[in-house]
């Protein structure tokens, strides 16, 4: 089949309408949930819970424990909502501490796979003591309320142990992803004024031993607030050099030794900020979105039992990186409130090969699974074989998170893992909503490709440039309702907070997607409206790649955008002009890329990166990147003789087009 035909195909299976599973359904928690409200219908509980926010919100909320009961579910004057309002509580009172009177003490939270193959069963008793005694740890170092806490460790359970220790003793975390350069640590430490880095000597990845702590050694020689590094000892003795350095850095196990297994869980209010999650913008600086302790717990918690049903006896796997929201949202916060077993993996998904992940559903008998659709996309051009060789029938739901899925690959995802009988799940959420928002339930009929329709109670929509809602055409994603994990502002960035989200419709979150909505109200995500790209599911800023280009010596002016990617989604194309005396040749373009990879991380590198003598600027001289992403990505660039340059739109198209 021609590539032209099999996209055509795709396009008339978007028509093709999946209905839930009779016994998914019956046995659902929503379902219960409709049962004990009485409401008959999916249309029903839609209804009410729209009409009636803080009914639902407010029933929803007292599947918590609290300190002390909220006097007001909302207090909404936008751009600032406040949920449980006067409410007292702690993330960690309901992710650990109400379990140690239940069953749930003794059961186990994560099952954790080291890449090598090493195995760590955690119970949640295990997790309550190593918080407790992390945290009086920290206390020991002097951590207090309201402190910053920055935290660069891989994925091992130490993390969800660090984030809680910091949340017990009310100090907030940052999680900066521990494949992040040296740089972005420390641009991140010094914008959150962390005291204390929680980190590690280095971890597996791709068979190889990967030095974490060098890397905070040179974010740390220029962040000045932080006082004291904790290290946590991952790797066997003589597998890495680690520097410590004096009476700044200590051993973790050295910290906690002797320590209290009991440590007081500090009362915070529900609106107390519990952590900082940074993410790209279309400037140069991250911005530090805010989320809190009550409103939070709530969110994530009650979309995960409802979304992928979690019950007592799941065992769920949240394939992301806990450096991201998704992994702060649902493997630690949401999964632990619930009481439910986790696996947690270290590495590579295809280490040492291509059925890691299969081998591992079968061995924990995984029964939900979670991933992006990069990672069905890689899998499906490994074949269906290596799945294959594995018994996925403990699989019952499937999920799908950050970034548009593409028919095929969700009609892959459900055929070859799910064994077409389970419901895929594609969620559409951002580290600003910090839960999902549009989301199909186990209820829903599934159009592949869509995540369907907004979570009971919270109302989306697509708006025109005018600010009208509009169905069949692709316009701006919005969110019109408050809801409880949405973000609390940017650390120290009022202004910027009400204008980048704010500001273009009143009173209306602004997502920064480009989506449609269709006659049966399914949304159907297409991308970012912004100069922000979507690699491989992570947000990467354009302005980032571009000062990261322009910081090398060699280096005048760069342009990044993004280009369609098979597996990737979009990769990114840098187009740089170079400064007088330097020569654009094959070594200069890979010590580029180099440069871009170790300034924001592997994850940013370009997968093109081209010398141009000049590129399409405005008459003020500002590089119009619009243009240049547009000739990438082999569409019309629109008109373009009112630039400075128009004769530079032909010279990035020649180079464009000699690539193909
Ligand atoms: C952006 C948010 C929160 C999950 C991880 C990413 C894109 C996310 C979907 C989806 C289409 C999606 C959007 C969004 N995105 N989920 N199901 N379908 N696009 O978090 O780094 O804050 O990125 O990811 O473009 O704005 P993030």
């Amino acid at each position: 089949m021609t590539e032209e035909k099999k996209d055509l195909e795709a396009l008339l299976q978007e028509k093709r309408i999946f209905e839930p599973p009779a016994d998914i359904v019956k046995n659902s928690n929503i379902k219960k949930f409709m049962d004990e409200h009485e409401i008959k219908d999916a249309d029903e509980l839609y209804q009410r819970a729209e009409d009636d926010p803080e009914w639902f919100w407010g029933s929803l909320a007292q599947e918590l424990e609290w300190y002390k009961k909220w006097d007001k579910v909302l207090d909404w004057k936008p751009p600032y909502s406040k949920w449980f309002v006067g409410a007292k509580t702690n993330i960690v009172h309901n992710a650990l501490d109400r379990h140690m009177k239940t069953g749930i003490k003794n059961k186990l939270a994560y099952i954790w796979e080291g890449e090598p193959g090493d195995v760590r069963k955690l119970s949640y008793f295990d997790l309550y003591r190593e918080v407790n005694k992390l945290a009086n740890g920290l206390k020991h170092l002097g951590v207090k309320k309201g402190d910053s806490v920055g935290i660069y460790l891989p994925m091992i359970p130490e993390l969800p142990i660090a984030m809680m220790a910091c949340a017990k003793i009310g100090a907030f975390h940052s999680v900066v992803f521990s494949g992040f350069s040296a740089k972005a640590l420390r641009e991140r430490l010094n914008d959150a004024h962390a005291k204390i880095l929680i980190t590690c000597d280095g971890s597996y990845r791709k068979g190889k031993a990967i030095n974490i702590k060098s890397s905070a050694d040179e974010a740390l020689k220029d962040a000045r607030t932080v006082e004291n590094v904790v290290v946590f000892n991952r790797l066997p003795e003589g597998e890495l050099d680690v520097d410590m350095t004096g009476e700044r850095d200590e051993w973790w196990h050295e910290l906690t030794d002797g320590q209290s297994a009991e440590c007081e869980t500090e009362v915070m209010d529900a609106e107390d900020l519990l952590f900082l999650m940074y993410t790209s913008g279309t400037t140069g600086k991250p911005k530090g979105v805010k989320h809190t302790h009550g409103g939070y717990s709530v969110g994530t918690s009650q979309t995960l039992r409802f979304v992928f049903d979690l019950k007592d006896d799941d065992v769920w796997w949240c394939a992301a990186d806990i450096g991201w929201i998704t992994g702060h949202s649902y493997i630690v916060y949401g999964p632990l409130i619930l009481g439910v077993t986790s696996i947690m993996y270290e590495g590579l998904p295809t280490y040492p090969k291509a059925d890691r992940l299969w081998s591992m559903v079968e061995k924990y008998g995984v029964t939900v699974f979670y991933t992006a659709p990069t990672t069905i996309r890689m899998f499906m051009r490994f074949g269906e074989d290596w799945p294959q060789r594995h018994n996925l029938s403990s699989l019952r739901i499937l999920g799908t998170v950050g970034e548009p899925i593409n028919p095929e690959a969700w009609i892959w995802y459900h055929e070859y893992i799910g064994g077409k009988r389970c419901p895929v799940m594609d969620t559409w959420w951002q580290t600003e909503t910090g839960s999902f928002i549009i989301t199909p339930l186990p209820i829903t009929p599934l159009k592949p490709g869509s995540a369907t329709k907004p979570f009971p109670s919270f109302k989306a929509d697509i708006y025109n440039d005018r600010g009208e809602s509009i169905t069949g055409k692709g316009g701006h994603l919005v969110i019109n309702t408050p809801w409880p994990a949405m973000l609390r502002g940017l650390y120290k960035e009022e202004e910027r907070y009400r204008k980048t989200y704010w500001s273009r419709f009143k009173d209306t979150y602004l997502a920064g997607d480009v989506a449609r909505k269709d006659e049966d109200g399914y949304f159907w995500i297409q991308g970012r409206s912004d100069d922000v790209l979507n690699v491989a599911g992570h947000r990467i800023g354009t302005a980032e790649v571009e000062s990261a280009l322009v910081s090398h010596p060699a280096v005048a002016e760069a342009a990044a955008v993004g280009k369609p990617d098979k597996i990737k989604g979009e990769v990114i194309e840098a187009f740089v002009i170079l400064r007088e005396g330097y020569r654009g040749d094959v070594n200069l373009k890979g010590e580029l890329i180099q440069h871009v990879s170790k300034e924001i991380g592997p994850i940013a590198k370009p997968a093109a990166l081209n010398f141009v003598p000049d590129l399409p600027k405005t008459r003020s001289g500002k590089i119009m990147r619009r243009v240049v992403g547009a000739l990438v990505k082999g569409e019309d660039p629109g008109d373009t003789s009112t630039l400075m340059n128009p004769e530079a739109v032909e010279l990035v198209r020649e180079i464009v087009e000699g690539e193909k």
